[in-house]
């Protein structure tokens, strides 16, 4: 049986994945709405990665006995001033979860609770690579500046990224 305040915790940061899937998805749609359909297809993946986050968190609650409850998801912006703006927006974003995690580790390492400290471990690997891949579109996109043709090249390669569930499992070890 998980403890009422760690599964508080868990509940909130459910929500926090579910608004970065709904933030990503906001994101897809502006890639969209200004033809870049490859940065469009880069953010749906990710939207469709956060809500599986999202059900890792629901399937662990359940698993430990305890009891999800959802809350409102906010609202994400909706326009951004440039592609660069958009990553560096994610970049940001991705820093703040990882310190969502990190305080959440320190609350399980706090508890003594051993499982919740074990489950969360995958999502501090996760997180370095979140950071990784949003830095490095940010520093394409910082290298190619104001050149069209760099941005379709660069439209092109996140084209062909393509959604791999994480595994189901709620143990550690990142996929
Ligand atoms: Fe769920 Fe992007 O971290």
């Amino acid at each position: 049986m998980i403890d009422e305040k760690m599964q508080e915790a868990i509940n909130k940061q459910l929500n926090a994945e579910l608004y970065s899937s709904y933030l990503y998805l906001s994101m897809s749609a502006y890639f969209q709405s200004v033809n870049l359909g490859g940065f469009a297809n880069w953010m749906r993946v990710q939207a469709k990665e956060e809500l599986a986050h999202a059900m890792k968190f629901y399937d662990y609650v359940n698993e430990r006995g305890g009891r999800v409850i959802l809350h409102p998801v906010e609202a994400p912006p909706s326009e951004w001033d440039s592609p660069l703006a958009v990553f560096e927006h994610v970049y940001q974003h991705e820093q703040k979860v990882t310190g969502l995690i990190n305080k959440l580790v320190d609350l399980a390492v706090k508890a003594r609770d051993h499982a919740t400290n074990n489950f969360l471990q995958w999502f501090v690997s996760e997180q370095v690579e979140e950071e990784a891949s949003a830095d490095e579109v940010v520093q394409k996109l910082k290298l190619v500046g104001d050149d069209p043709s760099g941005l379709f090249m660069i439209d092109r390669e996140l084209a062909q990224r393509v959604f791999v569930a994480p595994a189901t499992t709620t143990e550690g070890g990142a996929e």
